[in-house]
């Protein structure tokens, strides 16, 4: 069965690409490669990709032509909050208006089922101590905004249209597969485990806290990581219940456990054995203050389990892949 995977150059949208190729499945990859990597794509072992744009129509009929496509899985999208308070436009043309139109072009190809990268960034402020699928939904960024906006258009592209979707709203994704082949490589990198490890590496000279003065424990952000081979796992499980059943699920994608920044940096410093200096400076603009997720839905409905909820686990798969990505031994 054939897969469109958008974005399947980029972090997320890789690894799951790859899943799918082992667990039988034919990925075709689009990625315009503004973010994406073609290495990522080799050591993916993708063969079938496209460099473009999801907004091309003409390029979208041309894959829709070659490939009898089954349902289509949507990473593609610009996912620094910083940049997108400061730049919204970029943020609300390439993330909603492209996605419209591919998601138009899905409609005019009959497609049955489509799986969005949505976040816990649509959530906003949490108001509970661990965030339920039910939980309002007041995003306090643009990026925010624009995934929420694609989710609920996705709700009356299903009314009007009959396009199923399946909405997974990811917390913290991090890790590396296990294989130390693909990994997280952003440029420029903002995240967190990555920047704490580039500072292991000597790449950087210190790793910089936003925010001492939060309401938490440590004063430090609060974030739920999950490794990015459990994300991909559950794209699948949920695109074949979809499939399958003819419906659409929107689920939460988290390991249901906080760690603070200042903790993330101890484990770090654990699993690299490296020192490295830490600078507390002050918030970055729109982080909300405590974000965890329960994944209690996801796991009864599909079974969905993380294989590796443990943060030391993540990071030292994170760590495997920085040591080999900057040819570190
Ligand atoms: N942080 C630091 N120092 C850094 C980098 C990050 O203290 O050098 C802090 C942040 O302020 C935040 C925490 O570490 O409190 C995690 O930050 P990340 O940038 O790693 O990730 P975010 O929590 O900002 O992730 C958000 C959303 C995701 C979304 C992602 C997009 O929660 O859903 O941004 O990049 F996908």
């Amino acid at each position: 069965m054939k897969i469109l995977v958008t974005g399947g150059a980029g972090y997320i949208g890789c690894h799951t690409a790859h899943k799918l190729k082992n667990s039988g499945y034919q990925p075709v990859v689009l990625d315009n490669l503004v973010y994406g990597h073609k290495d990522s794509l080799r050591n993916a072992g993708i063969t079938d990709h496209y460099i473009g744009d999801i907004g091309d129509c003409y390029l979208l009929r041309r894959i829709f032509a070659e490939h009898e496509i089954q349902a289509v899985m949507h990473f593609s999208a610009y996912a620094y909050v910083g940049e997108s308070v400061c730049k919204p436009d970029l943020y609300y043309r390439n993330n909603v208006v492209n996605t419209i139109r591919l998601l138009d072009s899905c409609v005019e190809e009959g497609i049955k089922c489509f799986v969005f990268s949505s976040s816990c960034a649509t959530y906003g402020v949490a108001q509970t101590e661990i965030i339920q699928e039910s939980h309002a939904q007041n995003p306090v960024n643009p990026y925010g905004r624009s995934k929420l906006m694609v989710e609920q258009i996705l709700k009356d592209y299903e009314t009007a249209f009959g396009l199923n979707h399946v909405i997974l709203r990811y917390f913290n994704a991090a890790g590396a597969d296990p294989s130390g082949l693909i990994g997280e490589d952003h440029d420029p990198e903002t995240h967190l485990i990555p920047l704490v490890l580039y500072a292991a590496l000597g790449l950087r000279e210190n790793i910089k806290i936003f925010g001492t003065d939060y309401n938490t424990p440590d004063g430090s952000c609060i974030r739920d990581y999950i490794h990015v081979n459990d994300l991909a796992h559950a794209h699948i499980l949920g695109m074949k219940h979809s499939l399958e059943k003819r419906e659409s699920l929107i689920f939460n994608l988290g390991n249901g456990k906080g760690y603070s920044v200042r903790e993330v940096i101890e484990v770090c410093k654990k699993i690299t054995k490296i020192d490295f200096p830490v600078i507390e400076e002050k918030r970055r603009a729109g982080d909300p203050p405590i974000l965890v997720g329960s994944s209690r839905k996801i796991n009864e409905v599909l079974g969905w389990e993380p294989e590796f909820p443990d943060l030391e686990k993540i990071i030292s798969h994170a760590w495997t892949w920085h040591k080999k990505r900057h040819a570190i031994d």
